[in-house]
């Protein structure tokens, strides 16, 4: 995973780097670092934590050219010796993927007399880098990708040398086309405001970066042309406003993620039936909440399209060998279309005949370049590393898909979003889940159940907690409880049930009957009318929400259950936006 970002020009190098840094912090942010072209020096300042610990290290360089990385620790803790760039000779380099032969290349290279200082697997590129190095970076760069196996994308930097050298393969990095400046980056992101034209590099290629211009070269290190497309990353204002986190902020724009993806659809409704013509089976893919919205969408498809769908945990789905036909859509869903699992997998469905569509939050994304057709979801920029306005996005946009393809308008539905947007703005202004907040704060283990639709939703209800409060816990079908998961409960754990389809609502009370009378804590998220009434009495807290269609629930019970996990969170101290361990884009497998 991990950011990286470039920078040659006139302008303050040093300053460009960190500003770049600090828009890619989403992809990593456990140690920062940056080599700068400082006159005749090559400065490296690397630190762990917060890209912020960089700056009053570099605030005085006047440097002309700069790498910088911002990492998610695969290889070594973080710490500030495993922090990029790692430097060998007069050579830094920034890495972002995985070297999977670097074992092999690190004995090879010791044996040689090569001393490591780091635990990580980039470091061998810095001494492959040194050993080729005989007055041409380029060629250097050519040697040391032939002996790589993995993941990479790389910049390098030489002490005297006034350019970037870059490569890659199955990392992503652009190049971005300034004014006697240019840049390479990670993402389209990570250059808003800063350049007009892009362009994408493909597996395989190089380049050769100054301030007047840029040279790229395939494989075979022939020059060629990659399209130049203009840059869509606008400087949006990603202020906190008065939320005092960006995941608050993000619960509160979830309406908008709704409607502004529906009208987004309407742009994408024609390709997509095109690309779902003569289709008798879908398989929906992801990771993480992605794929909770796909558990959502299969059950969208199955209600409305009645077409039979399955879901795949996208980096199981690689590996199984998939049964494929040519009238297979798989739907591939992805906020940040980045996920190395899931373009992987929707590479591999396309490779065996599928059509493939693409449910991103990204506008240019590997995902994108790999489907047939693109669903867009309109959820804004997330900068908190847990999915909440992203998650209803995509089940949105999945709606809408299921919509589309059973064959109802655009202009049919359209109504049934604007209510969900309404709902869930009440849902936001009035939830109150403090004092249950209070109480998974305290406990041992927090179990979200519910069945159906609502058991989508109890698995995405589980992760979030998890990731943002570290309070364990599980999301569990609620008639499964009474088959193992019983014995769990005691005083000590909260059980959360949703409860949101009539025809289940008596069968869920009794499993909460089940958890009370072993001595558990429960409580009740339901819109199901009567269903209060029928609970036992100890059941402290109930979270009521307003009454919908059952298949529309899981707007209201997801910002709900993302409610509870943030209070929570801010309860224990945590921070809800950066958890530990986390990462906002996988781009390694
Ligand atoms: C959890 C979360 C992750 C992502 C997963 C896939 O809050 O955000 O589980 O959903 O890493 O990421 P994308 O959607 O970018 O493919």
């Amino acid at each position: 995973m991990c950011g990286i970002i470039g920078y040659i020009g006139g302008g303050n190098a040093a300053r460009e780097v960190y500003q770049g840094l600090k828009r890619l912090e989403y992809r990593g942010y456990d140690s920062a670092g940056g080599a700068f072209l400082n006159g005749d020096e090559l400065v490296v300042v690397k630190k762990q934590g917060r890209v912020e610990k960089l700056l009053p290290f570099i605030d005085g360089l006047r440097a002309t050219a700069g790498i910088g990385h911002t990492r998610w620790a695969t290889h070594g803790a973080p710490s500030d010796g495993n922090a990029h760039p790692h430097t060998v000779g007069d050579i830094s380099v920034v890495h972002n993927g995985i070297i999977e032969n670097y074992a092999e290349l690190k004995s090879e290279l010791v044996a040689d007399g090569a001393v490591f200082v780091s635990d990580t697997d980039s470091e061998v590129i810095a001494h492959l880098l040194n050993k080729f190095y005989d007055g041409d970076l380029a060629y250097a760069m050519k040697k040391t990708v032939d002996m790589l196996e993995g993941s990479y994308a790389i910049l390098a930097v030489r002490r005297g040398v006034q350019r970037i050298y870059a490569a890659c393969n199955k990392s992503p990095l652009i190049i971005g086309y300034g004014d006697g400046e240019n840049f390479c980056a990670s993402d389209e992101p990570a250059l808003a405001g800063k350049c007009d034209g892009i362009s994408v590099l493909d597996d395989g290629d190089f380049a050769e970066i100054s301030a007047e211009g840029v040279i790229i070269y395939d494989g075979d290190m022939q020059a060629v042309i990659r399209e130049i497309s203009p840059n869509l990353a606008v400087c949006e204002n990603l202020g906190l406003g008065d939320c005092p986190h960006y995941m608050l902020k993000e619960i509160r724009e979830v309406p908008l993620s709704v409607t502004q993806t529906v009208k987004a659809f309407a742009g994408a409704e024609q390709k997509l039936k095109a690309a779902f013509a003569g289709v008798d089976r879908i398989i929906l893919t992801g990771c993480g909440t992605a794929y909770h919205a796909a558990l959502l969408g299969k059950r969208y498809f199955e209600i409305f399209a009645k077409i039979p769908a399955e879901t795949e945990i996208a980096s199981e789905f690689r590996y199984k060998n998939p049964v494929i036909g040519k009238n297979t859509a798989v739907i591939a869903v992805s906020q940040s279309g980045e996920t190395a699992d899931t373009v992987e997998a929707a590479r591999l469905a396309r490779g065996l005949g599928a059509r493939v569509i693409a449910v991103t939050n990204s506008r240019r994304s590997q995902l994108n370049r790999v489907a047939d057709a693109v669903v867009p979801v309109a959820a804004g920029v997330e900068i908190c590393v847990a999915a909440t306005k992203s998650y209803t996005g995509q089940v949105a946009a999945l709606l809408a898909c299921a919509f589309a393809v059973a064959g109802y308008s655009y202009a049919e539905k359209a109504g049934v979003f604007g209510n969900i947007a309404e709902l869930c703005g009440k849902v936001i202004e009035n939830i109150d889940a403090s004092s249950l907040a209070h109480l998974c704060s305290r406990s041992r283990g927090v179990y979200f159940l519910g069945r159906d639709l609502d058991y989508a939703v109890a698995l995405e209800g589980s992760l979030k907690l998890k990731e943002i409060s570290y309070v364990p816990g599980e999301g569990y079908p609620a008639g499964e409880l009474k088959h193992g998961t019983l014995a769990l409960i005691d005083e000590n754990t909260v059980s959360v049930f949703l409860i949101t389809d009539e025809r289940l609502a008596g069968k869920c009370a009794n499993a909460v009957e089940q958890v009370v009378s072993r001595g558990g804590r429960a409580a009740v998220i339901t819109n199901v009318n009567g269903v209060p009434e029928k609970l036992p009495e100890c059941v402290e807290h109930i979270i009521l929400l307003p009454e919908c269609e059952p298949y529309l629930a899981p707007f209201l019970t997801a910002v709900a259950v993302q409610t509870l996990a943030y209070r929570t969170a801010v309860i224990l101290n945590r921070d809800p936006d950066k958890p530990r361990n986390l990462a906002k884009s996988v781009t390694v497998e």
